[in-house]
This record gives structure tokens, sequence and C-alpha cells, in this order.
């Protein structure tokens, strides 16, 4: 039984003074969550996260890690650096760090490594554009995305990071792929695991779907038999949105 995990990725929102607002709402809302929770804030909200979630059943995480110890990689951070606030998660391979920032497959697969090395879980996300999907080309571009991110890994460690299908198109678009069509690809993820990882890892691995995702259409979502959590953005910016999100598979 994979135990459902919900991450909310803030993306370049909350100063750390507003940070501390949205943590101080969260707490209490969160506390009874029957799932896996992640909130992955920006870095300069590390600080108030980790003095105000300490003790709590609030998961931290950040949206990059890089995969040097240290040295001269200007506006990059480090495994080290991210520990001492004693983060648990790091998404890697975001489709907004692949556009905008020259993300690769190559340099995903380094910052996976660079987190699992660390005892740190890697979020790994994939996803295709519009014109990907119109084309029929999701199941080729999702696999091949797939193995490049867990190139090099160990079964165990297969077993072990989370995977987060988002479609291109589904992100902050309100427009969500239907549960159907997220469960579509999010089983052929897991058959591509298995293809290449075994059958143990891929009935291990945890994969979330984001794009959309919000109190109203995350039940059926997470109904699916192999999607094991959401990866939230717009929703998880609001406090009881994200508890709605977190308690929907509860009512
Ligand atoms: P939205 O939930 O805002 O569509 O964002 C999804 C996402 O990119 C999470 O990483």
């Amino acid at each position: 039984m994979r135990k459902p995990i919900i991450a909310g990725n803030w993306k370049m929102n909350k100063t750390p003074e507003e940070a501390k607002e949205l943590f101080s709402e969260l707490i209490p809302l969160l506390k009874d969550a029957k799932c896996d929770v992640v909130i992955c804030p920006p870095f300069t909200a590390l600080c108030p996260a980790k003095k105000l979630i300490g003790g709590t059943n609030i998961h931290l995480g950040v949206q990059n890690i890089h995969w040097a110890k240290s040295g001269a990689f200007t506006g990059e951070i480090s495994a080290d650096m991210l520990k001492f606030f004693g983060v648990e998660y790091a998404i890697v391979g975001h489709s907004e760090r692949r556009q905008y920032f020259g993300e690769t497959d190559k340099t995903v697969n380094m910052r996976a490594r660079a987190a699992l090395d660390n005892g740190i879980t890697p979020i790994i996300c994939v996803g295709e554009s519009l014109e990907q999907r119109e084309g029929g080309e999701t199941n080729a571009f999702i696999s091949s995305q797939v193995r490049a991110a867990l190139n090099g890994m160990s079964e165990a460690e297969v077993a072990s990071i989370i995977i987060a299908y988002e479609p291109i198109w589904a992100i902050g678009t309100g427009k969500t792929a239907t549960a159907e069509m997220a469960e579509e690809t999010v089983a052929m993820i897991r058959q591509t695991v298995a293809e290449r990882f075994g059958a143990e890892a891929a009935a291990a691995v945890r994969i979330q779907y984001g794009g959309s995702m919000n109190p109203k259409n995350a039940a059926s979502l997470m109904a699916m038999p192999d999607i094991d959590g959401g990866l939230i953005g717009g929703a998880s910016l609001k406090a009881e949105d994200f508890a709605r999100v977190v308690r929907c598979d509860e009512q």
C-alpha cells in the first residue's frame, strides 16, 4: 500500500513574513492529515519554516537543489545548505525550470542524484506540452523523461522517490486533466518504471498528479488507482484550500 502524499509548491510566492502567516494557519488545519504532507516554500522562507513546523506533521521541501557540494554556481543552492533547515524533499525538473531556466533531462538526473546522496527525497516532475499531447507524443515523451531522470538509480532508490506527472497545459490554467486521462498517463509512467527497474520498484514508487488540482477535483483524481497524491501550486497558497485538498479522501 502506497501512502498518499500531497505537496504544496509555493513557487516564487510569499515573503518570509507572509510565509510565517501561512504556516501558522496550516499547522492546525493539517494536524490530523492521514497522508504525508510536504510544503515547498521559497528558500527565503526556510528559516521561519524550520522554526514553525518543527515537531508537526508537515514535512519541508524545496523547489530546486544543485548537484555539487559547493562551488562557483551563482544563484544555486546545495544539499548541505538545505539539510541545515531539515529539508526532506526537493522538487526537481519542474516544467517551469525546464522551460525558463534551461533545465535538461541530464541536469534533472544530476539534481535527483545529489538529493538521494544526501538523504533528500526528489520529487521528479515530468509532463508533456499541449502540442505533444495533440500530436500523440505524450507516452513516448514522458517515458523518455522518466528513463533519463531515473538513469543510474538503484531499484531501492527508485522505490523511495516521488514522480510528479504535471501536464504543462494544465499548470496554472484552470484546465485539469480528467481523472481518467491523468490515470492513464500515470499508469504508463508506472509501467515505464516496471520495465526498467522491476515490478517491486514500480509498485512502491509514489506518483503524484499536478496541474490545477484543487478542492473540487482532488477527490476524483485521488480515487484513481495509480495516482498517489498531488503537487499543488495555486491552491497551496490558501490554507483552507490546501487543507481541503489534503482531506479530500477522508470524506
Ligand atoms: P497549479 O496547481 O497552480 O496549476 O500548479 C501546479 C504545479 O505546477 C505544481 O508544481
